[in-house]
């Protein structure tokens, strides 16, 4: 099997590295994505831990430095201004925000890149600078996003999967694709800025509130980290709280999105449960401890050829489902392509809910897709070919798959 080597990784996190005064970032992609992005800075982080550690520590310190007063952490920060076209259509994508970044956010992948920071560095100064961090913006998910059932509500599609076609249920989008949907969704949030971003009128509106299946996988994940982080730092009552928080949205997972006669999850809003196949649905399995019922049916949909089991796995939407797609186009990211960052949380999780080879097999396929092709931002889930944007960041994680293979447990 071919294997990524480790200086092609460091040659891509170096060359999309972004710094200047007061940030260390690495840009997604040089070509498509020089902003710094919140989910992608926390997987950067996380394979930075096998190039140089103190680099992982400053790129999730500039996340920090952009954290909102109220523990809010945005889904883009604008550092600098980029080159060539980019930099032409920045004001206008700057002016969407009216600031410095983003007033929504993206999945709390934070928790968990700090606590395998901590791991690796055994930083204990640093981990005490950056903890209140991690404590303020899960509170602030808890606070604004919090429903009864002990989920949390995700926003605006940019919150999830940009385009999946859960959308397409939820916002009644059909057929509005392209430059249509991206007026739409900033038409959103020029509405919620009408409601100064009040949680209580986004959801009196009703437009987009969404109990999305893969934020709240990784939002469970982020408590149960933070629980651990809390722990060894002495804080039991904080570590506590996390616990609880997570029991409770593991329950809500599966009292609100486990569909029995489906075998699978579905994301919930108002209305109910959106029965649409995608890859968010496997993302439980990145849970330790699934209910091993839920995790066989589960793994039957991702090894079923006619679903998820495509040669090169994991598609982003089942192969069966109507909407369906392979299209490249800039908004049809998330509609049949595979990606690596959801192969990594499915990887690692499968080790821990299913038989051994499931998990192995998945890793093996992941790198050797990016071990020929490179970093792209997706892959041809029937070729294996790469498309989209070019020297993309976290597809780096496939070499984090391969040097710390899922289920070698190192703590
Ligand atoms: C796309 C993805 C988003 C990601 C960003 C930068 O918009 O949908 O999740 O953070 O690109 O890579």
């Amino acid at each position: 099997m071919e294997t990524i080597p480790k200086e092609k990784v460091e040659a891509l996190l170096r060359g999309n590295l972004r710094q200047g005064p007061g940030y260390s970032y690495v840009a997604p992609s040089l070509a498509r994505y020089p902003h710094q992005w919140l989910w992608d800075s926390c997987f950067h982080a996380i394979v930075w831990c096998h190039l140089d550690v103190e680099m992982a520590k400053r790129e999730l310190s500039t996340l920090l430095a952009k954290q909102r007063p109220g523990g809010m952490l945005p889904h883009m920060l604008f550092w600098e201004r980029p080159g060539g076209l980019l930099g032409a259509l920045d004001p206008l994508l700057r002016s969407q925000w009216k600031g410095d970044c983003s007033t929504i956010t993206q999945p709390p992948v934070f928790p968990l890149a700090v606590e395998r920071v901590f791991e690796v560095s055994g930083d204990r100064g640093w981990l005490r600078g950056v903890l209140p961090g991690v404590v303020s913006y899960l509170d602030w998910l808890d606070r604004e996003r919090g429903e009864p059932d002990g989920l949390v509500s995700i926003f605006h599609p940019w919150e999830g999967l940009d385009d999946t076609p859960i959308w397409d249920h939820v916002l009644g989008l059909h057929r509005m694709r392209g430059p249509r949907m991206v007026r739409w969704f900033f038409r959103l949030l020029k509405l919620y800025r009408r409601v100064g971003y009040d949680p209580a009128r986004i959801r009196e509106l009703d437009r987009f509130v969404v109990r999305d299946v893969l934020f709240n996988t990784i939002y469970i994940l982020g408590l149960e980290a933070a629980m651990r982080l809390c722990d060894g730092e002495g804080e039991e009552e904080r570590a506590g709280v996390f616990r609880r928080r997570a029991e409770r949205a593991r329950e809500g997972l599966e009292g609100s999105c486990w569909d029995e006669e489906a075998g699978f999850y579905f994301d919930a809003t108002s209305r109910g449960k959106v029965r649409e196949w995608t890859a968010v649905g496997l993302m439980p399995l990145a849970l330790p401890g699934l209910p091993r019922p839920r995790a066989e049916a589960l793994v039957r949909h991702l090894q079923d050829p006619g679903e998820f089991g495509l040669p090169w796995p994991v598609p982003s939407a089942a192969r069966s489902s109507p909407r369906f797609s392979k299209s490249t186009g800039v908004t049809s990211l998330f509609r049949g392509l595979s990606w690596v960052h959801i192969n990594w949380f499915l990887a690692r999780g499968l080790a821990e809910n299913a038989p051994r080879e499931v998990a192995r097999s998945l890793a093996s396929r992941t790198i050797e897709m990016v071990a020929r092709g490179g970093f792209w931002e997706h892959y041809d889930p029937d070729t294996g070919a790469g498309s989209g944007a070019s020297g993309f960041g976290w597809s780096t994680l496939a070499f984090d798959l391969q040097e710390r293979p899922p289920g070698r447990r190192e703590r």
